[in-house]
């Protein structure tokens, strides 16, 4: 294949031509969220809308970004490019305005757990979903003593079977982890696996589509337990050196003067923008906003009713 020089490269072998991105010669397959679906950490919440960790590690690189630096993502999402720059020991900030993603942004950067805390504290969850799910067994959930998600329809996004184990799952991690970073680690690994796996909604190319699930097969902790033990994998290999490196994760709205208090200096941006017309940030997030129960910030910042 002939070198990469500007713009689109076709390749003139037997394949589908290659389209390579201007300047920094990252194939287009490593610069969707697609990359980043297998790759450590960022493989902890998939947003469609984000690019590729390759893609920020080539425009690190390309913009001679050095240890020293600050690098900062506007519209940081769920966070490819604080992940990576902690990855190569850059410090970083992320401005994001939905509650969402400001915490899948935060909590994927929050690097000083203790595996072994968290290994503990996962064990006491499981003992205690299992327990309270046995007490509770043959109980409508609309009866159980737990508040129901307040979004509009609730049984429409999720069997009551389905939804019953994941509040009990959820009052167990808040049971037995005190308001912090280890309880966000298990809240956003229940985020995580929400969409697709346990709500009644199919990811089209752009936007949630509800399906009947009534005859799926779901099993809530099956999927939190494979979806935990990923995360529970990545953080423990993360090397000690990479686990300091600062970052911050602001909950802002970049286009409003807030942005100027900020302290701090920054060297370098590398972001992508929202795509307002194409992709409902907030709209998409709707079950796990009502899940984890940030909807009220989110009702209560008026900007994000027309995100
Ligand atoms: C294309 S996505 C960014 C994805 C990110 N690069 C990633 O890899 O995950 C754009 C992000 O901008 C956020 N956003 C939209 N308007 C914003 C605003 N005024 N201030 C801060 N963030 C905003 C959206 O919520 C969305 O998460």
């Amino acid at each position: 294949m002939a070198k990469p020089k500007q713009g689109l490269l076709f390749d003139e072998g037997e394949h589908a031509p290659q389209l390579f991105i201007e300047n920094n010669h990252v194939h287009v397959k490593k610069s969707t969220f697609l990359a980043g679906v297998s790759a450590s950490v960022h493989r902890w919440f998939r947003l469609t809308p984000s690019f590729g960790p390759d893609l920020v590690r080539k425009m690190l690189a390309d913009m001679e970004t050095e240890d020293g630096h600050t690098v900062l993502d506007p519209f940081s999402g769920a966070g490819t490019t604080v992940i990576e720059s902690k990855m190569e020991g850059i410090r970083s900030i992320g401005f994001e305005i939905n509650p969402l993603l400001h915490f899948v942004c935060e909590t994927s950067t929050r690097w000083d757990l203790l595996p072994t805390e968290l290994e503990d504290a996962y064990r006491r969850i499981g003992e205690r979903f299992q327990a309270e799910r046995i007490r509770l067994a043959g109980k409508d959930v609309e009866v159980i003593g737990i508040p129901l998600p307040t979004i509009h329809n609730v049984f429409r996004w999720w069997r009551k079977d389905v939804l019953q184990d994941m509040l009990i799952l959820r009052e167990a991690i808040h049971s037995e982890c005190p308001d912090g970073p280890m309880r966000a680690f298990f809240r956003l690994s229940l985020a995580g696996v929400l969409v697709p796996d346990l709500t009644n909604v199919t990811l089209g190319r752009l936007q949630l589509h509800f399906i009947d699930r009534s005859g799926h097969e779901i099993d809530v902790w099956r999927s939190f337990d494979a979806h935990t033990r990923r995360m529970l994998d990545d953080i423990a290999a993360i090397p000690a050196d990479k686990r300091t490196v600062l970052s911050r994760v602001l909950w802002i709205d970049s286009t409003t003067d807030d942005v100027l208090k900020v302290e701090g200096k920054v060297d370098r941006v590398i972001t992508s923008p929202p795509y307002p017309n194409r992709y409902r940030y907030v709209r998409n997030t709707r079950p796990h906003l009502f899940l984890l129960n940030l909807s009220d910030i989110w009702t209560r910042h008026e900007a994000l009713s027309t995100a």
